[in-house]
C-alpha cells in the first residue's frame, strides 16, 4: 500500500511540475488539457488587421504575465461565430471574449450610434480622445445592463467607400447604388439619406456579395478592404474618412466575476498594454496597407479634397439632429466638446 501511495504521489508531483497550474479547479469549459485556464476569443476579421494583431498581442501578454498558466485562444475570421451570432454566443457563455465593431452594438443600445455619426472624429488623436475618454467609458458602462463586462476600445480607423459604380466624388454619386453595411440603424439611415440602398449583411458574406454583383459596394477601413481583398473585386475606392470603425472588447460579466483577483489583474494589465499598442499599430497598418493596395492593384482611388469632404459633412449633418434624442444629450455634448 505504501509503495502504491508513493508511486501515485511521485507521478502527481511530477505532473504538477511539468504543468504548473494557475488556480484550479476551473469551470469545465475553461480548463485546458494541461490544466491552464483557457479563454476563447472569437473575432471576424483576418489576422493581419488591427483587431487580429491586437488579439494576438493580448494573448502573448497574458501568456507572459501568467507564466503560461492562462491562455487566450484566438479564433479569427469568424471561424467560431459570425458577427451576427457572436454577441449571443458571449451572453450564452459559448465564447469568453469578443470584440465586435461598435456599430453592431446598436442592437444592444442605440447610444453606441454616437461613434457612427458622420465625421465624428477628424483624426486618429481625436478617436483616441473620444473612445478612451468619457464617451468610450460611458459606452462600456452601458454594457453592464446586458450582463457584459466592457474591457476596452480598440480603434481600427476610418471608413472608406468602395464600389463598382464610380467614381464616387460627391455624396450624390451614391444615389441608387446598393451597399453592404454592418448591422446598424444609424448607418442604414446614413446611406438612406444619400439615396443609396443599404443591406445589413455579415462581414464574412461581403466579398461574395460584391463578386456576384449582389451589391455595388461597401464601406470599410483600409485594413479590411486589403485583408479581405475587397479591392480586387471593386473598381473604385474613395478615401472619404467619413466614419469611425473600432471595437469594444468584452467578456460575459458572470465569467469575469468567476475569475480570481489575480487572474482579473493579469487580464486588465495585458488589456491596458494592448490597447495602448493598438492605438499606434492600427494607424500604421492602415497606412501600410493603403500603399500595398496602390502597389498591387488597378483600383481607381480618389481622395476627397477638403472642399469635397465639406460637401459630405453638410449633406450628412442632419443625422446629428435626427439621432440626438436616440443617442442622448450627454453623449452628444461630449462629442461636441471633443470637436472644440
Ligand atoms: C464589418 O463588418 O465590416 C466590420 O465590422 C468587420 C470588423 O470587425 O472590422
Amino acid at each position: 500500500l505504501f509503495l502504491s501511495i508513493s508511486i501515485v504521489l511521485v507521478v502527481y508531483l511530477g505532473y504538477q511540475n511539468l504543468f504548473p497550474q494557475a488556480e484550479p479547479p476551473y469551470d469545465d469549459d475553461q480548463e485546458g488539457l494541461n490544466g491552464q485556464l483557457i479563454f476563447k476569443f472569437s473575432h471576424v476579421v483576418a489576422e493581419n488587421t488591427p483587431k487580429g494583431q491586437a488579439a494576438a498581442k493580448f494573448a502573448e501578454l497574458v501568456d507572459e504575465k501568467s507564466n503560461g498558466t492562462i491562455q487566450i485562444v484566438v479564433f479569427p475570421n469568424g471561424s467560431l461565430y459570425s458577427d451576427i451570432e457572436e454577441i449571443n454566443a458571449l451572453k450564452d457563455e459559448q465564447v469568453h471574449m469578443i470584440a465586435p465593431s461598435t456599430s453592431k452594438l446598436d442592437m444592444l443600445s442605440p447610444e453606441w450610434g454616437v461613434l457612427d455619426l458622420p465625421f465624428a472624429f477628424s483624426e486618429y488623436d481625436a478617436i483616441a480622445e473620444g473612445v478612451h475618454g468619457p464617451i468610450g467609458e460611458k459606452l462600456l458602462q452601458s454594457l453592464q445592463k446586458e450582463g457584459i463586462k466592457g474591457l476596452a476600445h480598440w480603434p481600427n480607423g476610418f471608413k472608406q467607400i468602395t464600389t463598382n459604380k464610380g467614381p464616387v466624388i460627391s455624396p450624390e454619386d451614391l444615389a441608387g447604388q446598393n451597399f453592404r453595411i454592418m448591422q446598424s440603424k444609424i448607418i442604414q439611415a446614413q446611406f438612406g439619406m444619400l439615396g443609396a440602398i443599404a443591406q445589413q449583411e455579415s462581414f464574412n458574406s461581403t466579398f461574395k456579395l460584391i463578386e456576384e454583383g449582389k451589391v455595388d459596394g461597401e464601406e470599410n477601413t483600409i485594413s479590411n478592404i486589403y485583408s479581405r481583398k475587397f479591392y480586387t473585386v471593386q473598381k473604385h475606392m474613395t478615401i472619404t474618412n467619413h466614419g469611425y470603425l473600432g471595437y469594444a472588447v468584452m467578456m460575459n460579466q458572470d465569467v469575469w466575476d468567476r475569475q480570481s483577483n489575480k487572474t482579473q489583474q493579469i487580464l486588465l494589465e495585458a488589456m491596458k498594454e494592448t490597447t495602448a499598442w493598438n492605438d499606434e499599430n492600427a494607424q500604421k497598418l492602415n497606412e501600410e496597407q493603403l500603399a500595398l493596395i496602390k502597389e498591387n492593384s488597378s483600383i481607381e482611388i480618389h481622395e476627397l479634397s477638403q472642399a469635397e469632404q465639406r460637401q459630405w459633412m453638410e449633406r450628412l449633418e442632419p443625422l446629428y439632429k435626427e439621432y440626438e434624442e436616440i443617442i442622448g444629450s450627454e453623449l452628444m455634448e461630449d462629442l461636441q466638446d471633443l470637436k472644440k
